[in-house]
């Protein structure tokens, strides 16, 4: 038995592949099966003249996401996907399934979301979970080689970590516990104790928001590391981030092609050093008059383009009726891709107005929304790091800014291409009087964080750390609109089943 990614091992040589029927077509003599198995896709031929007549048969009958067993030879081929055929020389069926809810036409999100355990199993959420997977080893590669170690933070917990509005309550033997919104400062009481950490673990938001951002349960990877500052923890950040890039392109090229993503903005954030600027810097650049001129410019462009796509829809249907089989199939396939890039664009002809007036008077001392970290990213070719934000929006445990006692010594992350922010992070308060006055000022119960405030008792010392968001990582490295692709079983508003 082998693996269809392992076939370029095996030229020429006879071997059995386990998988499911991704697809199938027969003509003369012939049935041409697309086989999955998990890791790759190959293009199976099953002869009349190289099979037993029940072998051939059998294959007849095979509809999609049928499960078996084929065993042939291994033939080079460059025009097949993965550069492979199987000529089939025997077949062992273990299931013929049924009729299967997912074809190859165009399905809704919600039926789609509704099937999610099927879904799955296509090819682009396949290619996701795979980008996803070496996003999650080469995390634990980058910190493990940085002399970081990984610890564990609870998942129930008795205080909140990132503010009151957002904490799922859960009963915990007829006490209130709460689900973690982040492992932070479990994580500095670890970094007291190892020096670099890292924790990777759920966190929970019970946010009411149904955006394309927000999951109610998301992974974060937390690293907390004593006597660093907040241009180190900047630089870590940036490193880190490099790291993660540069294995996903370099394991990952034909999954990026299955997703169509365009590697540049990619390959620039690993050459080019990352943008920084400070808040104050990115609302001068919000209320500008280049970002409401590039905002028009974008309307404009939108609007030429959807003109132009409408036209072309036009012509194909009207093609379709005298087309031949296979053209058929083509003109479905840009059929689905034109509908899917209409929607986006009436989405963003609906927003750009919103954003342009939301920008214009964007006021200090706010925190950006969704739409204005868009347009900031919008303005860039590689991640944006914004520093040093109003300590009034940011949470009770950031340092402030020795400099401006207004500022907190916070960062945040955000990701090109109007994707936004993907971390969130700061310099830590280690003075604990300081640190007990903003407790009060945050109107967080003080003897929820007794345990919190004796690291500031005993051996206290400058140290930062941040969070990274694997969803919003992995949407934004595989060009997917929504996080609700970028975990196999997402967790959202209106959202628990499968
Ligand atoms: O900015 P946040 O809230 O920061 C913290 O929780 C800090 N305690 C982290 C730290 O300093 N150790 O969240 C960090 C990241 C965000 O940048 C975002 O990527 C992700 O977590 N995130 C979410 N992802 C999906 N759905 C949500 N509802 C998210 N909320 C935050
Ligand atoms: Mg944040």
């Amino acid at each position: 038995m082998t693996t269809i990614n392992q076939l370029s091992n095996h030229e020429d040589e006879i071997v059995t592949l386990n998988g499911w029927i991704y697809n199938s077509r027969s003509s003369k003599g012939l049935h041409f099966l697309e086989l999955r198995d998990g890791t790759g896709l190959c293009q199976c031929i099953v002869s009349e003249q190289e099979v037993s007549d029940d072998v051939f048969e059998a294959a007849g009958t095979l509809k999609q996401e049928s499960s078996l067993s084929i065993t042939g030879k291994v033939i080079k081929d460059d025009r097949s996907v993965g550069g492979y055929e199987l000529h089939a020389t025997d077949l062992k069926v273990y299931q013929v399934a049924e009729n299967y809810p997912i074809t190859p036409k165009e399905h809704g999100v919600e039926f789609l979301m509704e099937n999610r355990h099927l879904w799955l199993r296509s090819q682009r959420q396949w290619a996701a979970m795979q980008v996803r997977n070496t996003i999650i080893f080469s995390i634990h590669q980058f910190f493990q080689q940085e002399g970081f170690i990984q610890m564990d933070a609870p998942v129930f917990t008795g205080n909140a970590a990132e503010g009151t509005t957002t904490l799922f309550e859960t009963d915990y033997f007829d006490e209130k516990a709460y689900l973690t919104q982040s492992g932070q400062l479990y994580a500095e009481a670890m970094a007291m104790a190892h020096g670099k950490v890292y924790t990777f673990g759920p966190t929970f938001r019970a946010e009411k928001s149904k955006t394309r951002r927000h999951l109610t349960e998301f992974w974060m990877i937390e690293p907390e590391m004593a006597f660093y500052d907040l241009k180190m923890n900047m630089e870590l950040a940036e490193k880190m981030l490099k790291f993660i890039i540069r294995s996903v392109l370099e394991k990952h090229e034909s999954e990026l092609k299955i997703l169509e993503r365009d590697t540049s903005f990619l390959e620039r954030a690993v050459s080019d050093p990352f943008k920084q600027i400070s808040y104050t810097e990115a609302v001068d650049q919000l209320k500008s008059k280049e970002t409401a001129e590039m905002l028009d410019q974008m309307k404009k462009d939108r609007e030429s383009e959807k003109k132009e796509i409408n036209q072309e829809l036009k012509d194909i249907k009207k093609e379709h009726g005298s087309a031949k089989k296979w053209r058929k199939a083509q003109i479905d396939e840009r059929v689905k891709e034109i509908h899917s890039r209409i929607d986006q664009i009436e989405e963003d002809l609906r927003n750009i107005p919103v954003w342009k007036e939301s920008a214009a008077n964007f006021e200090w001392g706010n925190d950006f929304g969704g739409s204005d970290e868009t347009i900031l990213t919008m303005q860039y070719d590689t991640p944006v790091m914004v520093h040093r934000y109003p300590a009034a929006v940011k949470a009770f445990y950031m340092k402030r800014d020795p400099e401006d006692d207004k500022l907190a010594l916070a960062l945040d992350v955000l990701a090109p291409e109007g994707y936004g922010e993907i971390i969130g992070g700061s310099e830590r308060e280690d003075n604990l009087d300081v640190l007990l006055e903003r407790i009060k000022a945050h109107d967080l119960p003080e003897e929820a964080f007794d345990w919190y405030l004796d690291l500031r008792k005993y051996g206290s010392v400058p140290h930062s750390g941040f969070g990274l968001g694997l969803e919003r990582t992995v949407s934004w490295i595989c060009g997917l609109t929504h996080v609700r692709e970028t975990i196999p079983f997402p967790r959202m508003l209106g959202r628990l089943r499968p």
